[in-house]
């Protein structure tokens, strides 16, 4: 992976030398080489860092990749203005809450669930992709900068490129109260739309009775996973009942509560 800018201004040049050293990831000066010369000369794997949306991604024959923070606000001002939200509601989430996401994605859910928590609260999210990682990591920074309502909100995110069931194996007993997966469907749904520029740079992996048995064991109260129809049978043979089912039984949310 290496990391250049769109273009010469020097604001972008200094930007991408500072997550050059960052992430220990080599800066490639862009000067007037296009995106498929920087693949066949350097590296498949390119970050652009830009001004419109902080940073982009790019890799050979795929779309880019980037981070869009739409959806959650949609959720955030909901919530501000007295609103409800399904995952907070199957989560049980309350104020001052610990909830880990195990499945981190554009971090929707995560910044959701950090809005609920509030001050006192927490969030770690775990992603195993390290290009949405980093991704949504400066994502958020570059948000924050820019709409005060949010810096309290990802101030409280704690952020860790892993395995998520290599990440639980060291974790403590009851490490949070609540912990959640959304693994990546095989199969998209119409409800998944935002999820879409993703796509191409998620990890595929899918829920393991080991990925359960130490959720089970890290939550103090409860694992809620969404899931397909296919993953509600297996989970509802491991104890786990439907919270909340969308209308067209798309997907639905299974909880295992303490
Ligand atoms: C459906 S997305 C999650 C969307 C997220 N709930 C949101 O609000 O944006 C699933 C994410 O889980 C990640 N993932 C898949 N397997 C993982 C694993 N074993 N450990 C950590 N993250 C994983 C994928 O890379 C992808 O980003």
């Amino acid at each position: 992976m290496i990391v250049t800018t769109s273009s010469k201004d020097e604001r972008l040049i200094e930007k991408a030398l500072r997550f050059s050293e960052e992430y220990g990831m080599p800066y490639r000066v862009r000067g007037e080489k296009s995106l498929a010369y920087l693949y066949e000369t350097e590296d498949p794997q390119v970050f652009v860092v830009n001004h419109s949306r902080g940073l982009s991604y790019y890799e050979e024959g795929k779309s880019e990749a980037f981070f869009h923070p739409n959806m959650a606000f949609h959720r955030l001002k909901n919530l501000r203005q007295g609103g409800t939200d399904m995952l907070a509601a199957v989560c049980g989430l309350e104020p001052g809450m610990t909830f880990l996401d195990g499945t981190l994605g554009l971090a929707s859910d995560a910044l959701t669930a950090s809005c609920v928590v509030g001050e006192g609260g927490r969030v770690i999210g775990v992603e195993k992709s390290l290009p949405l990682y980093i991704l949504v990591r400066e994502g958020l920074k570059f948000y924050a900068e820019r709409e005060p309502e949010l810096r309290g909100v990802t101030a409280r995110m704690e952020l860790h490129h892993a395995d998520n069931l290599d990440f639980l194996r060291t974790a403590e007993d009851g490490c949070c109260d609540v912990l959640y997966f959304d693994f990546m469907f095989q199969r998209p749904v119409s409800a998944s739309f935002g999820i879409e520029v993703i796509r191409n740079y998620a990890a595929y992996d899918g829920i393991t009775e080991d990925h359960i048995r130490e959720a089970v064991r890290a939550a103090k109260q409860r694992v809620v996973v969404k899931t397909d129809r296919e993953g509600h049978r297996t989970l509802a043979e491991l104890g786990f009942d439907c919270l909340k089912e969308t209308p067209h039984g798309d997907f639905c949310y299974m909880g295992y509560i303490k």
